[in-house]
């Protein structure tokens, strides 16, 4: 398989583990699969749930998770850890500033535009940046910004298909139309990406998720032009994942009926 490299980062096997909220990535998961070879991605949404014994303030919890999370994670594993931080969370901010203070290798930034992300950086920090996209022209609106206004070229880019569930802003109509399909929109993203990169001259690596949970698949999208791809259920009901055992078992009682978009 191809490695995937981000910068000076080098994952063996090109496969990001999706962060997913709310206690379901958090370093046992991210860590292991980091240590696999893969990408590991902490989620630092609801962090304060988790850790509300720290205090009472959610963000002051949030913060305090995070470190934490980073650090177990940083036991565990010499591999590539990254944290996702979705636009939409009250403490984007706080996050962001905590997640590169801790030297967390990249962040995953999506649900909404992460038009600022590159303001956080200073000369010492180490953290690489990538926004997660559901079109080339969320891209290009991005990169306007961040090169425009920051100098800043993405590290990578992830987008989403209409499977990859989650704040991506498709219609209930787009979810079944191919017009929007992960394999539809993953040529339109490597194009623009490669457009820039031609631009800019930095190398834009495009992953690809949402729906991703065979080999087959896996191939079938890299041969669309990504660079490695982004998987979230698949990684559920591992030994390793953070999720509580009843969640990992709903999971495989489910059947076919049961999937269903809310
Ligand atoms: C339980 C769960 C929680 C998720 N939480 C987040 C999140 O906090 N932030 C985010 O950007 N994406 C989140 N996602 C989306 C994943 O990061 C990933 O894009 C998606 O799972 C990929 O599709 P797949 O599950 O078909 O592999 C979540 C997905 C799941 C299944």
């Amino acid at each position: 398989m191809k490695e995937l490299k981000i910068g000076n980062l080098l994952a063996k096997v090109p496969i990001v583990q999706g962060g997913m909220g709310v206690g379901i990535s958090l370093s046992g998961l991210a860590s292991a699969v980091a240590n696999a070879g893969g990408i590991g991605v902490i989620s630092s949404a609801g962090l304060g749930v988790i850790y509300n014994e720290f205090s009472k303030d959610f963000n002051q919890a949030c913060i305090y998770g995070l470190k934490e999370e980073l650090r177990k994670a940083k036991e565990k594993t010499k591999g590539i850890i990254g944290v996702n931080i979705m636009v939409a969370l009250t403490n984007f901010a706080d996050l962001v500033k905590t997640a590169i203070a801790e030297k967390a290798d990249i962040i995953f930034a999506g649900a909404g535009l992460p038009l600022n992300l590159p303001s956080f950086l200073d000369s010492n920090s180490t953290t690489k940046l990538a926004p997660i996209v559901s079109s080339a022209r969320a891209l290009k609106v991005i990169c306007r910004r961040w090169i425009g206004e920051y100098g800043y070229v993405p590290d990578a880019v992830v987008v989403e298909g209409p499977k990859a569930g989650g704040h991506l802003g498709y219609s209930h109509e787009q979810i079944n139309d191919e017009a929007y399909s992960l394999e539809a929109i993953v040529p339109e993203v490597v194009a623009a990406a490669r457009e820039l990169e031609q631009q800019h001259g930095k190398h834009i690596p495009v992953i690809a998720g949402g729906g991703v949970y065979t080999g087959e698949y896996i191939h079938n999208i890299m041969s669309l032009g990504a660079d490695a791809v982004q998987m979230g259920t698949r990684f559920i009901v591992t030994e390793e994942c953070d999720a509580d055992e009843g969640f990992k078992q709903a999971y495989i009682n489910a059947s076919q009926e049961d999937v269903t978009i809310i």
